[in-house]
């Protein structure tokens, strides 16, 4: 792990952000989305199933216990410390999981070798969204599934919106930008089309609507900003600067609030399809 990825001592949290990523959003956020994402995608034994921008590989993992011994699973990132977290959370998993490093617009697998493609929450970082579909179509075999999920846009995620613009206000632009790149502006008939284009059938694009929980808004913004890519410049600030920012954070997320912490709305597109042939 690089030395760059450690966060300094601001913020307490001594791990990196793909570390802090499996630890904190993993479990809220990730791990019930992805079965939800695999229960969409009727995921069965046997398939051999790719997942493309795996992060440290909770769909792969929960895909696993679908396929069993005789399928076969492959995760795909292009970020390394991801892959290596990925690795390490999965050590006991059965079948074992192959890690691949790699860019979803280029992958590096020979054409129709897989059955289902999975995707979380990743479509919208990529360059060039529809190109990694079509990626996705050519190692799909004919008759494959997708399925991919992809975050409504910040007017549907309360806690987001709140946070965003508080980082953009007390940390900065790119903090507020980084924050609000998870949830793109995008449609669902606009998501149709993008697949339907990369040369898949049948589409169907589902509203699913989730929570996520956090025990405070401290630990809510404190997680958030751990795991993400300006964890050490968001660490590096004052802590007067942090608990204004705190405090900004509960003043607008009151009606949020309850005795278990904070719980907030999170909306997705869910999107499975067929490869024409
Ligand atoms: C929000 S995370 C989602 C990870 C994982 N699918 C999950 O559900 O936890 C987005 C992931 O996309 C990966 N990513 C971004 N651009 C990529 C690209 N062009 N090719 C492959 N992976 C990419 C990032 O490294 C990151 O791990």
């Amino acid at each position: 792990m690089s030395n760059h990825a450690r966060r300094s001592a601001g913020w307490q949290v001594e791990q990196s952000a793909s570390e802090a990523y499996e630890q904190y959003l993993v479990p809220p956020i990730f791990a019930p989305w992805a079965d939800r994402l695999i229960e969409t995608g009727e995921i069965h034994e046997g398939d051999r199933v790719l997942d493309v921008a795996c992060g440290t590989g909770i769909v792969s993992r929960r895909v696993a216990s679908r396929v069993g011994t005789s399928g076969s699973i492959v995760g795909l990132d292009s970020n390394e410390e991801m892959l290596a977290v990925a690795a390490e959370a999965a050590v006991d998993t059965q079948p074992s999981i192959e890690w691949r490093q790699g860019d979803a617009t280029d992958l590096p697998f020979s054409d129709e070798g897989f059955d289902v493609v999975c995707c979380q929450q990743a479509l919208q970082f990529f360059d060039e969204p529809g190109a990694a579909v079509g990626e996705m179509r050519r190692v799909l075999e004919p008759d494959g599934r997708v399925t991919l999920s992809v975050w409504r846009s910040l007017d549907y995620q309360p806690a987001y919106v709140v946070l965003a613009d508080a980082l953009e206000r007390h940390i900065g632009d790119e903090a507020g930008e980084m924050m609000r790149s998870p949830f793109p502006p995008w449609d669902g008939e606009g998501l149709r089309t993008l697949v339907h284009d990369a040369g898949f059938d049948d589409v169907s694009v589902t509203i699913e609507i989730g929570s996520v929980r956090y025990p405070s808004v401290a630990e809510f913004v404190r997680r958030e900003a751990a795991s993400s890519p300006l964890a050490n410049s968001i660490a590096a600030v004052e802590q007067e600067v942090r608990d204004e920012l705190i405090r900004e954070v509960e003043d607008a997320l009151h009606a949020y609030i309850d005795d278990e912490g904070i719980v907030s709305p999170m909306e997705s597109y869910v999107v499975t399809a067929e490869r024409e042939r």
